[in-house]
């Protein structure tokens, strides 16, 4: 079997979907690996790390395209503006492709239709499963890890004091607060990261587990007020609230959104919008410098005034809405996904080809295409049933 590794065509993208390590594993594995050129780059891994890796090295995409049976990608095809050609065009019938599809958003229906048409029998990341057998092959976690680290590290060097306690000659300069909305995988990050740069951190989720967890890492908790039974749903996941308890829970962080120096907003319902926690008015009730950084952008954001992609100021508060967080650590970004990637395609391995258990929990989670179907059960709920 031929994997191909090619260069992420996103702007700003440092990431790759292996590293020479994992490249060296798909090769004592038996498998003929293809990159392309510079498609390390980003992450600091050079052409000859891949080549010593055992890697055939390519100029052209295309070809790697072209001779793949597996393509492994970070971010879901594109539009090649360079050579002005979509990479779904470059795929073929029967090839597979492992990358983050997010097939239920909006924006990647189209796409997606088009995979199926095309016949490429799709696998993506955002669909794998948070149980414990497929902890080691959970992308999605890995990315939140990161973006709850580099995230707090942007409010931080976005803020224009100290974070920690600190004692100078003329008096004592106070801790920042740090809050943290939605202490999921990236929330209880960033208040991990929070507490290490010296912060009082706080914590508002609706889940008692996350806030359970979240004491634990020392944080004192916001609370929300929503009853444990409309909060929770089914396996234990956050259920999104009804318009009424939405309302109550603004209330109850209101008067803590006042006092804090850094938010952190990570707060979602697993293939829903993200609630909005905090309001215009509640933004402006901040003190002037402060900062908000919410990752939940690609969702709809949890704060009103954040613009997707973008930093904005108002009302004198910094807001930062950057998509792409982990793409910002590129060196363990890439690690863990290339790490998590190689779990997975030795998980779909038999005798040397991908063999797809449709009655699997893991398989069933990430099969987004197949026999010219659009398939994930995600996908065409938002799309209403229409393939
Ligand atoms: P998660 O599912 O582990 O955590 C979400 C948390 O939000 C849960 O603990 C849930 O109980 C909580 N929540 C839901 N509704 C709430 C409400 N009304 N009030 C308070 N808490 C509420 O999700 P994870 O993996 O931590 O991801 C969080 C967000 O970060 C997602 O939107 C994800 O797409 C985004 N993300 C963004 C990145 C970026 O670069 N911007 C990178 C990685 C993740």
């Amino acid at each position: 079997m031929i994997i191909g590794i090619v260069k992420e065509i996103m702007h700003g993208e440092g990431r790759v979907s292996a590293t020479p390590e994992t490249v060296k594993k798909y090769r004592e594995d038996g498998f003929q690996v293809l990159v392309e050129n510079g498609a390390g780059q980003g992450a600091l891994f050079s052409d000859e790390q891949y080549r010593q890796a055992g890697a055939e090295m390519l100029s052209d995409c295309a070809e790697i395209y072209r001779r793949a049976d597996l393509i492994l990608k970070v971010k879901e095809p594109l539009f090649n503006a360079d050579r002005g050609v979509h990479e779904l065009d470059m795929m073929h019938a029967g090839q597979y492709l492992i990358t983050f599809i997010h097939p239920a958003s909006p924006v990647n229906h189209e796409m997606v239709k088009k995979m199926a048409a095309k016949g490429v029998i799709a696998l993506t990341l955002d669909g794998v499963p948070r149980i414990s057998r497929a902890q080691k092959m959970d992308a999605l976690t890995s990315m939140s890890t990161c973006a709850g680290y580099k995230g707090i590290l942007i409010a931080a060097s976005n803020l224009t004091k100290f974070i920690p306690q600190i004692f100078t000659a003329v008096g004592m300069i106070k801790p920042c607060n740090v809050l943290v909305i939605g202490t999921g995988v990236a929330g209880l990050q960033a208040l991990a990261t929070a507490k290490r740069l010296g912060a009082v951190t706080y914590a508002a989720d609706i889940r008692p587990d996350a806030v359970e967890q979240a004491k634990s890492l020392g944080a004192k908790i916001v609370e929300t007020g929503v009853p444990g039974e409309i909060a929770v749903g089914q396996g234990g996941y956050a259920q999104a609230l009804p318009k009424e308890w939405l309302v109550k829970e603004r209330e109850a962080l209101r008067e803590a959104v006042k006092q804090m120096d850094i938010i952190f907003c990570s707060a979602l319902v697993p293939s829903r919008l993200a609630p909005v926690l905090i309001t215009d008015e509640m933004v402006a009730s901040m003190a002037p410098g402060s900062v908000i950084v919410d990752i939940s952008v690609d969702q709809g954001g949890n704060c009103a005034l954040t613009v997707p992609g973008e930093t904005c100021v108002r009302h004198g508060v910094t807001i930062e809405g950057i998509k792409n967080i982990p793409g910002m650590l590129p060196t363990s970004s890439t690690w863990m996904f290339a790490q998590n990637v190689y779990h997975l395609v030795k998980y779909l391995v038999q005798d040397g080809r991908i063999v797809l258990d449709r009655s699997d929990e893991i398989v069933a989670g990430i099969l987004t295409t197949i026999d010219g179907e659009l398939v994930h059960k995600g996908a065409l709920e938002a799309m209403g049933g229409t393939k």
